[in-house]
């Protein structure tokens, strides 16, 4: 064994065989060519750099991200596809964002990481790409970005995590916090075994396990046809997710080889899979904003009235919280995601294809029976007949606020009360539980302020905690309006998404206590009863105003000056669109 390497034949790009971006680095044999190959060596073959897909495996993996934290293991096994396939695997962190921790909000930096995301596949010498999510955000997060590149790509989520029990009842993440705080200042749990619920909250690892924005996002996934069908849903703990990361790795290879890019696999129609199969199954509000946000940077034209109009009708058939009882590993034992889209095939757009080429009405209609129905109602016998996110017009919200039939209380769609306003969440704190507060359960609770650039970046706060007085009465929902976002797990009758928000001009900001505000979902509408030449003369008091984000440097001064509203996407106006995969100058 000689001293030294043998020189490498040098990886000129044989004829014959197809181009590919990497070779704007690796082909030749000039300075920077060898420059490239030779840090890149360590240990992989010369032929590494000849024609093979270099694909790049976008993980999210954080111990700050708990909920994404496996995707290391994941990732490996994603690594031993792509080599069988004959691409070389590159492992690529990316920012990541954990849900439950991040500071003010975790959708502040939704834009962030898809932008970063974004300037990192560019960047590279990359061809192909493996997108590995969970926790809410960070499927979002990578969509936006590989569709702003247009590469190959294709996603694998982490998967949910196991049902946990306690004292004998199952407990679905988040859902079951907010039903436990509220027991908790209602005074039938004691704070002692609230605490000790916390360690069968989360069983395993994996993402929450209700359909709360992680599990819609990975639903929304498989309908716009960016997931190997079947392949959404499997619970983090499950061997299969192994398997279906080792698959997906030989996908990416066949996807560069195929020269199919992101945008050749999503398409108008795709979104409109996506919309049915959020409604079948009960999905999070949060997924309509992270929809509109991808559809934006693909260029596709898809508004909150597709949304409304395409979910009109749609049964709702799965019966997991927070809109019903069941967890995703229920789910998945019933016969998983295909099985309850194989139930509404019929809606479903016959044209739009997933990554594999195959159609995803193929998909669902291949033999996915479904095995308890209790878990996945047959669609003669709809949990809900019309379950689609419902899109409300009116002078409260001239572009646009949505509220989810399925998570609401149904004598509540059609309600007129008096408004009971908070002026930020610290208002909110500092007043909800006075026994002087006036309220009654027929009061409408509206909390602005906090859209995205308002707070920044629009927290999940829209299912403002009842007043205890009304806690008192027995009543465990109101007509809550918000310009700000609530948790996919989260439920209750929450107007939410309001614009143009409060921040922005929005009507939302003139609203006063006792003024009467009009709820009218059949109908579509949101209206304050206040004539315009009374709301003319009105302007934003100070006590809100005051609490307007207002940043001087750094991410959130860019994001406040440039973000756009909840009814777009609130993605950054510069951000919107794609630049496509160019390869920028050499460095040296
Ligand atoms: Fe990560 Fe819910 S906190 S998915
Ligand atoms: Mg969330």
């Amino acid at each position: 064994i000689p001293a030294e390497n043998p020189v490498p034949t040098p990886p000129e790009v044989r004829p014959g065989r197809p181009p590919l971006r990497s070779d704007a680095w690796y082909a030749g044999d000039d300075r920077n060519a060898y420059l490239h190959r030779a840090w890149m060596r360590r240990g992989v073959p010369s032929d590494a750099f000849e024609g093979r897909p270099q694909i790049a495996i976008a993980n999210t993996a954080s111990d700050f991200t708990p909920c994404n934290a496996h995707l290391n293991e994941v990732s490996r096994s994603v690594q031993q596809g792509v080599y069988e396939a004959g691409g070389i695997p590159l492992d690529l962190p990316v920012v990541s964002l954990g849900e439950t921790l991040v500071r003010p909000t975790a959708m502040l930096w939704r834009n962030m990481a898809a932008m970063a995301m974004e300037e990192m596949f560019r960047a590279n010498p990359v061809d192909g790409l493996v997108l590995l999510g969970g926790c809410d955000k960070t499927i979002p997060a990578l969509l936006m970005a590989a569709a702003s590149v247009d590469l190959p790509a294709v996603v694998l989520s982490g998967g949910p995590m196991l049902n946990g029990t306690f004292r004998g009842q199952t407990l679905g993440c988040g859902t079951d916090v907010w039903r436990l705080g509220e027991e908790v200042r209602a005074g039938t749990l004691t704070a002692e075994r609230f605490v000790r619920s916390e360690s069968s909250m989360i069983r395993s690892r994996g993402h929450c396990n209700t359909m709360g924005t992680a599990s819609s996002m990975s639903v929304v996934a498989e309908a716009l046809g960016m997931t190997i069908p079947g392949t959404a849903g499997v619970p983090a703990p499950d061997s299969r997710l192994l398997e279906n990361a080792h698959m997906t790795g030989r996908l990416a290879v066949d996807l560069v080889r195929e020269g199919r890019s992101i945008s050749q696999v999503v398409t108008k129609e795709s979104f409109h899979n996506a919309i049915v199969a959020l409604a079948a199954v009960g999905g999070s509000t949060n997924a309509i904003v992270h929809m509109l946000a991808i559809a934006g940077r693909l260029g596709i034209d898809l508004d909150l009235d597709d949304v409304d109009r395409i979910g009109a009708g749609v049964p709702l058939l799965v019966n997991l919280q927070p809109a019903g009882e069941f967890l995703m590993e229920d789910l998945h034992r019933a016969g998983g995601v295909l099985a309850a889209l194989s139930q509404v095939a019929d809606l479903l757009d016959p044209a739009a294809i997933t990554v594999t080429g195959r159609t995803l009405v193929e998909a669902v209609t291949d033999d996915n029976p479904v095995w308890d129905t209790s878990v996945i109602t047959p669609r003669s016998e709809p949990l809900q007949a019309d379950a689609g996110i419902a899109v409300l017009r009116g002078n409260l919200a001239p572009a646009g606020a949505i509220v989810k039939p399925a998570a609401a209380s149904q004598h509540l769609l059609t309600h007129r009360g008096p408004a009971l306003v908070f002026d930020s969440v610290e208002d909110l704190k500092a007043r909800i539980d006075d026994p002087d507060l006036p309220v009654t359960p027929d009061s409408v609770l509206v909390l602005r302020g906090c859209g995205p650039r308002g707070y920044p970046g629009m927290p999940e706060v829209a299912n403002l905690p009842l007043p205890k007085k009304i806690l008192d009465l027995g009543v465990r929902d109101m007509v809550r309006i918000c310009d700000g976002r609530m948790s996919g797990t989260a439920c209750g009758t929450v107007v939410l998404h309001v614009s143009p928000e409060a921040a922005a001009g929005g009507t939302l900001a003139l609203v006063r206590d006792g003024d009467t505000i009009v709820l009218d979902v059949p109908n579509r509408i949101l209206q304050l009863d206040v004539d315009d030449e009374e709301l003319s003369s009105r302007t934003p008091p100070a006590s809100l105003v005051e609490h307007f984000a207002a940043p001087t440097r750094g991410w959130e001064r860019l994001y406040v000056e440039h973000v756009q509203g909840a009814d777009t996407g609130a993605d950054l106006d510069f951000l919107v669109g794609s630049t496509g995969p160019a390869v920028a100058r050499e460095s040296h």
